[in-house]
């Protein structure tokens, strides 16, 4: 072992806005490392978490897993409550009625833990929510879940993780030691929103989409739904119908459907007025309505200085193999990567239950170090800046491949990141009818499509 310390000090003009910096100060262990933990702790229960907690249970690792609300599934569990929920904590979900996948559910299933065959390739939300009930009834989860734990705390002490979290039943914190800790606490919670112009005089309602729930709360007002990402193209085609005029600004270029006859498109917001906006080409619009379809931002305000990340709401670092947080590798992040299925927090999760089973050796910190600084100056090299450091995209069947040969990870199928190029292509190709499919893997390399447009959605998880 050869302990030495080293700082780096990071700042470059090409990074986004002005200097981002990161200082380590790192007591790095030049030997590669082998942990053993007795006892994991897993932070959140939606899918990145329930799948971590398969993976511990299957490596046999003690575990316990905090959930913050009174359920399990995370963002795809409806909630009526906005903001707050009924313990007066974060309401964590930002899902919405109507809601159908925009991904074929292969891409969003645990590894061998397939939807039944005549399942249709998008579900609706609350279909996809009970496969998540499903699974954690399949794998004898939920004596392991610890429901109204919100996390407030995760602190290195001396050589172990110390965890505080407030039960909301008991209304009081406490706190537990854990040798291993696996953050999967989400990235779809809290929203973005934009600085524009007399935002605030604006004097009709006003929210994010991580608020939204219902269309019917829209019936014959003026609605402006902001942005084209995934919300806001979902969010265009639910409100059409429903609304007297729906004003639709953003710069994204997709294949433009015929949305109906009261929609509109705008460019960008110049600025809001007490009883509307305008837009960047001088028009002006009365609106009741705004839904910022604006985006989310990281949100982990648990980790302590000495866990040794540095966590914004844009990027998380140093991390190896988009995982590991390399100065305290008994702490792993299931779920932070971007441009990514659900497929590959699987295998994170299994990475991580993996590691802290002690079934396989990470390099040593050095060299995880010094491999985690070539990532950073390759997507330098492609254009990207600091903020894409946890992008994964267009390497992820790369990324699955290295996973397999390191730690033993169950091989996703190259199948899986084909379906999800074709879609991501499709759906702004064919907006209104890309889920107007079923899709067939026919092997670890080709799938096919058939056309099956329904009028009702059947979800045959409801009959096991
Ligand atoms: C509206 C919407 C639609 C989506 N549709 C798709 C889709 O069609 N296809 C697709 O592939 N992906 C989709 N996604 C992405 C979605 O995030 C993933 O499918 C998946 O749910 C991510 O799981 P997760 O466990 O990482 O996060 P989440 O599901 O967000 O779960 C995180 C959990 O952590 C808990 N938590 C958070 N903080 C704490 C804390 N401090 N202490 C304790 N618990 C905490 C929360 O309560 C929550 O239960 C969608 C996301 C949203 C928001
Ligand atoms: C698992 O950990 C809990 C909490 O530390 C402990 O009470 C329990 O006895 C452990 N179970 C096993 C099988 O080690
Ligand atoms: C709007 O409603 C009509 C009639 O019910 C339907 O045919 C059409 O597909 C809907 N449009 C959208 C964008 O959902
Ligand atoms: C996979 O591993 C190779 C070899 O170590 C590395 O060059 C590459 O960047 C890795 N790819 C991903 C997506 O992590």
């Amino acid at each position: 072992m050869r302990p030495y310390m080293g700082t780096y000090l990071m700042a470059s003009k090409n990074y986004t806005s002005g200097i981002v910096l990161c200082l380590f100060l790192l007591i790095l262990k030049a030997s590669s490392l082998e942990l053993h933990a007795n006892r994991a702790c897993i932070i959140g229960g939606g899918f990145a978490g329930l799948a971590t907690a398969r993976y511990m249970k299957q490596y046999g690792v003690n575990f316990t897993l905090f959930e913050a609300s009174r359920h399990i599934g995370g963002t795809w569990r409806f909630d009526p409550h906005v903001g707050i929920d009924e313990d007066g904590l974060p309401l964590f979900t930002s899902m919405y009625k109507n809601l159908r996948t925009n991904t074929p559910r292969q891409t969003m299933e645990f590894a061998g833990f397939p939807f039944p065959d005549d399942t249709p390739s998008y579900p609706s939300g609350p279909c996809y929510y009970k496969y998540l009930q499903y699974f954690a009834k399949h794998f004898d989860l939920l004596k392991n879940i610890q429901v109204r734990s919100l996390v407030t705390s995760v602190k290195w002490v001396d050589d172990h993780w110390e965890l505080t979290y407030y039960n909301s039943e008991s209304k009081q914190s406490r706190t537990e030691t854990c040798d291993f800790v696996v953050v999967a606490s989400g990235q779809y919670l809290l929203p973005s929103w934009p600085k524009i112009e007399g935002l605030e005089t604006f004097r009709g309602n006003m929210i994010h989409s991580h608020d939204y729930k219902d269309p019917e709360d829209y019936r014959n007002h003026r609605v402006l739904v902001v942005g084209a990402g995934a919300s806001g193209l979902d969010l265009a085609t639910h409100l059409s119908n429903v609304t007297s005029k729906l004003v639709h600004s953003h710069h994204a270029i997709f294949n433009q459907p015929h949305f109906g006859d009261t929609y509109v498109r705008k460019p960008d917001i110049m600025a809001f007025t007490a009883t509307g906006a305008i837009f960047q080409d001088g028009t002006f619009e009365e609106l009741d309505d705004v839904i910022f379809c604006t985006g989310y931002r990281y949100n982990h305000p648990f980790l302590d200085s000495s866990t040794g990340v540095t966590a914004t709401d844009k990027f998380i670092l140093p991390l190896y193999q988009q995982v590991v947080n390399i100065k305290h590798p008994s702490m792993t992040f299931v779920g932070i990567s971007k441009r990514i299925i659900n497929r590959v927090l699987d295998a994170q999760a299994e990475y991580s239950a993996a590691l802290a089973a002690g079934k396989f050796k990470i390099p040593s910190q050095e060299e995880m170090l010094n491999i985690w600084l070539s990532h950073v100056y390759n997507i330098q090299t492609k254009g990207m800046k600091i903020v894409d450091v946890n992008v994964i995209g267009n390497d992820m069947d790369q990324y699955f491949g290295n996973l397999t040969q390191e730690a033993g990870v169950v091989r996703a199928p190259l199948v899986l990141s084909e379906m999800r190029d074709f879609n991501a292509v499709n759906r702004l190709e064919d907006l209104l009818n890309y889920r107007d499919y079923d899709y067939k893997i026919m092997d670890d390399s080709h799938f096919e499509r058939k056309y099956n447009p329904r009028k009702v959605l059947p979800c045959p998880i409801d009959d096991l």
